[in-house]
């Protein structure tokens, strides 16, 4: 029996003996519970051990019949689709070829005693679609019946006949959680034997949710088992496993699901686009010590991924599992998740928008940290200013040259014999008073913090080894001995920060360091871990751990590729395991070192990353090379960031590796004053880029992007509140906030902050011009309030080398302050409202402020809250709750742009002000030196 299936517009066909195999879950169980009819369903010619050959003439007939139905099916390929091959039926369109030879690559012959069929194209056999590929039936695991659960329903899946993987788990149980309206949550474990689980991450909620409150229907195919996910409101088909078989096998588990769509996002950590390629690619997630290039893996894994529609809904798939992972992605569009240990552990989110998919994600990972006022402002580092003395020439060059600085860095240059938790007696012997020093300046500190722990210090000379020894904290090797690779110190081991005593350990390292040296926050990299040795100096041994069955497609070619033995063994679990945890873990470590040491909120920022990072850490996206490619490239890599949960993120600003040019220095300081993490950072052999060395146009340029970023950073802190208390993004794509505009579906040039600052830089070389896309609405400078009025087109702007364009959106409020050299400056100076109305004259704005550094403020209630609107004639400025933080802090100008005709007069809070204008060539309305207690409710109005 033939069984159409509808999905993302073609038709897709199963061969079954059973008509409606395909059940909804209350029918399911309906039928389940009728036991004769229950048996004589599951009774599906699936498995290719019991199936009869058809008769050709009955395949080909069907193939005609599909192909006639389905214009996908590739004929232009050199082999006819109409394939019978050994009795399979292997007539499956190119496009939907899933690969029966993703573990290894198969001879012909290797193919078909898989039972899988065999069909070269021309080209590769390396790359494009598979030549060997899943039969139409092809045996996998078969489901019993769904039975319901506290926290849902359940039911158990066998295998009668092996895979072609060695140790096959061959009883599964299927727990399906409605966990929300927007949350389907299911996995796929080990009923007898408990496999690793990842720690941590997940949020889950105690009870189901009503099946009608769902905006989901999910159906089973029972044999072989896969399922189906569709959206109620439509019944577009968002995920079907059916597609391929499901393996779970010890150390290779896989799951292929088709997408309602190819606009794809997430994934990460890569060198990509907003969206991702389906043309036959893959992805890998395994961190990594790796500057940013295209097809590798990187820093980080984020196992999560958002498909827009197509139509404004969006949906997510998150596949909670630390272990090497490999995504392929086929244009059909379908992907396939293999996993190399766990569990299979899925959240299927369905919106429907993008911004509520993102939200459902981040529900369950956790919601950003709020991050330190100061975090917001300037940050300079470099490796190579290695001293004292070199530093405190850099801050003063920055204050002589008038630039905003907040944070002074130091690399590794501060640490004796590069080893942490010590400075340099020569070099960094008067470090401590450095910092004094700065922070006099009303300026923050920041050091760089690596995990690797020296370990060839002569005994009793340096106690983080001696006492991370004596207390057991480090990674440990097959048999027992502390693991030792190499980093810069040299040899190094390994803290495990998944064992309470090494997060003691580590809190009392960060605790004793911090009592010299009073660091404002932790900069830890290397933490994927990076080793410089494959797996540790004495290499590793030869375990089904650290010579898998199969290994994802890593650089390097081998898991314990610059980092450490699989093998070796951690509190929680084996490296294996845990490899992807590293960084999060370091994180979360040293978030809560920070808060006991300083007790106020933590700054950290990490390199390596895994999904949960944001509530503790930000992160900045590695080694970027100078130039114009990785400019471009930054901003997807800063967006994909806040759909993960990370909105603390940047790119070093002129670039890591390579000497920077002037012009791309000032076009990415432009950008980067955009990026929510503003970080200039360089490498040891390059030319200087401290903005004070080229210049003066380009210096004028660098600092007046810098003074603005500066003085919109209570709209910056802002979105970061948002972020932290409804899990809003802020640099977000503009699909987020526009979704239903298909021409915003995979703009990366352009993003913004917020739903109302359009940021549209210039990534290009000698680009002084360039379309930039406005989405529908009224959009105004944020320089001079031109207004523009866009249908959603692209306009040509100017942008000569000291333009970065921003646009304010048609009826939003940005609050502003006047700028300084530090955020402890501007914090005290007269805040500005710009005041963009709609084309039916309102204008809605916000404003959260503490006092920037404690814990918990909107937790405790430690905060002031304030809302703007503005109609037509009037701009109220309400505060809804005040604190002591808002403490004699006033409102100095207003700006309103679209005024349509000049005002007859202006009056603030009643009384009649003189000091006002109006330009009637941009529509704007200024109305300065004003002094109105921010504190109190405002009201500014004007007469047309
Ligand atoms: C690698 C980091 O990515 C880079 O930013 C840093 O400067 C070097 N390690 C040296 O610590």
């Amino acid at each position: 029996m033939v069984l159409n299936v509808q999905a993302t517009g073609h038709e897709m066909t199963m061969n079954c003996g059973l008509q409606h195999h395909i059940l909804s879950t209350s029918a399911f169980l309906a039928l389940a519970f009728s036991s004769c009819l229950f048996l004589s369903l599951f009774v599906c010619d699936h498995n290719e051990s019991t199936v009869k050959a058809r008769p050709e003439s009955e395949l080909r007939s069907k193939y005609v019949r599909e192909y006639v139905q389905n214009k996908a099916v590739n004929l232009s390929d050199n082999v006819q689709a109409d394939q019978l091959v050994s009795g399979k039926d292997c007539s499956i369109a190119v496009e939907r070829r899933y690969d029966c030879g993703r573990d290894r690559a198969l001879t012909q012959a290797q193919c078909e005693s898989r039972g899988c069929c065999y069909v070269p194209l021309t080209g590769s056999a390396s790359s494009g679609p598979p030549w060997c590929f899943y039969p139409a039936t092809y045996p996998g695991y078969k489901m019993g019946a769904l039975v319901p659960t506290p926290r849902g329903q359940e039911a158990s899946l066998t295998r009668s006949t092996p895979s072609y993987l060695p140790r096959d788990i061959t009883t599964l149980r299927l727990e399906v959680m409605a966990e929300e309206a927007g949350r389907l949550h299911l996995t796929l474990k080990d009923p007898v034997l408990t496999r690793y689980e990842v720690p941590f991450v997940a949020v889950s909620p105690s009870k189901p949710t009503e099946t009608k409150n769902l905006l989901y229907d999910v159906e089973y195919q029972p044999d072989p088992f896969g399922f189906i996910v569709r959206r109620r409101s439509n019944g577009l088909v968002l995920l079907n496993t059916t597609v391929a078989p499901l393996l779970f096998a010890d150390q290779y588990l896989q799951m292929s699901t088709t997408l309602a769509s190819s606009v794809v996002s997430g994934l990460g950590e890569h060198y990509t686009g907003l969206t991702l390629d389906l043309n036959w690619t893959s992805v890998t997630l395994w961190n990594r010590d790796m500057a940013p290039h295209s097809d590798v893996n990187l820093y980080g894994s984020h196992p999560f991924c958002l498909v827009q529609e197509g139509d404004g809904q969006a949906y997510g798939i998150f596949l909670l599992n630390s272990n090497a992972m490999e995504v392929a992605l086929q244009p059909s569009p379908a992907l396939t998740w293999v996993t190399t240990g766990g569990i299979l552990d899925f959240y299927i989110f369905l919106g429907p928008d993008p911004q509520s998919v993102v939200r459902q994600y981040h529900q369950v990972i956790g919601y950003p940290m709020m991050p330190p006022y100061w975090s917001l402002g300037f940050h300079l580092c470099r490796w190579g200013y290695t001293s004292t003395k070199a530093t405190r020439a850099v801050v003063q060059k920055m204050h002589q040259a008038r630039f905003p600085l907040d944070v002074q860095w130091n690399d590794l240059d501060y640490a004796d014999k590069r080893r942490v938790f010590t400075f340099d007696p020569q070099r960094f012997g008067d470090l401590p008073k450095m910092v004094n020093e700065f922070h006099e300046l009303g300026m923050k500190y920041v050091l760089i913090l690596d995990p690797g722990i020296s370990s060839t210090s002569p005994p009793g000379s340096y106690k983080p080894f001696d006492e991370g020894e004596r207390r057991g904290v480090f990674i440990r090797n097959l048999t027992g001995q502390t693991l030792i690779g190499k980093v810069w110190p040299g040899p190094t081991a390994f803290p495990d920060f998944t064992k309470s005593d090494t997060v003691s350990w580590w809190e009392e390292c960060i605790r004793d360091f911090y009592t010299k040296v009073p660091l404002d926050g932790l900069w830890i990299d290397m933490n994927e871990p990076a080793n410089f040795v494959q797996g540790s100096i004495n290499g590793c041994p030869d375990t089904e751990l650290d010579n898998p069955p199969y290994v994802p497609d890593v650089i390097g070619g081998q898991l314990n590729s610059g980092t450490l033995c699989m093998s070796s063994k951690q509190n929680l679990s084996t490296h294996y395991n845990l490899h992807n945890l590293y960084g999060l873990t370091e994180a979360m470590a040293t978030y809560s070192a920070l808060l006991k040491a300083r007790a106020s909120r933590p700054f950290v920022l990490s390199r390596s990353s895994f999904p949960g990072l944001g509530r503790y850490s930000g992160h900045w996206t590695g080694d970027v090379r100078s130039d114009w490619e990785q400019l471009r490239y930054s901003i997807p890599a800063v967006l994909l960031f806040s759909l993960y949960g990370v909105p603390l993120v940047g790119a070093d600003i002129c670039g890591f590796e390579g000497d920077t040019s002037e012009e791309l220095c000032v076009r990415w300081t432009q950008l980067g004053a955009f990026y929510p993490f503003m970080r200039n950072h360089n490498d040891r052999p390059n030319t200087p880029q401290e903005p004070y060395v080229f210049g003066q146009e380009a210096q004028a340029a660098m600092r007046d992007v810098m003074m603005l970023r500066y003085s919109l950073l209570p709209f910056l802190y802002t979105l970061f509140h948002q972020a932290h208390t409804s899990a809003s993004t802020v640099a977000r794509p503009l699909f987020l906030e526009f979704p239903s505009d298909p021409n915003c579906q995979t703009i990366d040039k352009q993003f913004l902050w917020g739903s109302s600052l359009l940021i549209s830089p210039v990534l290009e070389e000698g680009v002084v011009e360039f379309p930039a896309y406005l989405p529908p609405g009224m959009w105004y400078s944020l320089y001079n309030g031109k207004p523009y009025s866009s249908k959603g087109q692209y306009l040509l702007l100017s942008a000569p080398l000291d333009t970065i364009n921003i646009h304010v959106r048609g009826g939003h409020i940005i609050p502003q302050q006047t700028p300084a050299l530090t955020t402890t400056a501007s914090r005290r100076n007269p805040f500005l409202l710009t005041v963009a109305l709609s084309t039916k004259g309102w204008a809605r704005g916000e404003l959260f402020w503490d006092d920037g550094e404690s814990l918990n403020t909107f937790e405790s209630g430690d905060y002031s809250f304030l809302i703007f609107i503005a109609e037509q004639t009037q701009l109220v400025s309400e505060p809804l709750r005040v604190n002591g933080a808002l403490d004699g802090l006033v409102l100095g100008e207003v700006r309103v742009f679209g005024v349509p005709t000049p005002p007859t007069g202006v009056w603030a809070n009643g009384r009649e002000v003189q000091d006002y204008s109006y330009r009637s060539d941009t529509k704007v309305l200024t109305v300065s030196n004003l002094a109105l207690l921010m504190s109190e409710t405002i009201t500014v109005q004007w007469k047309l």
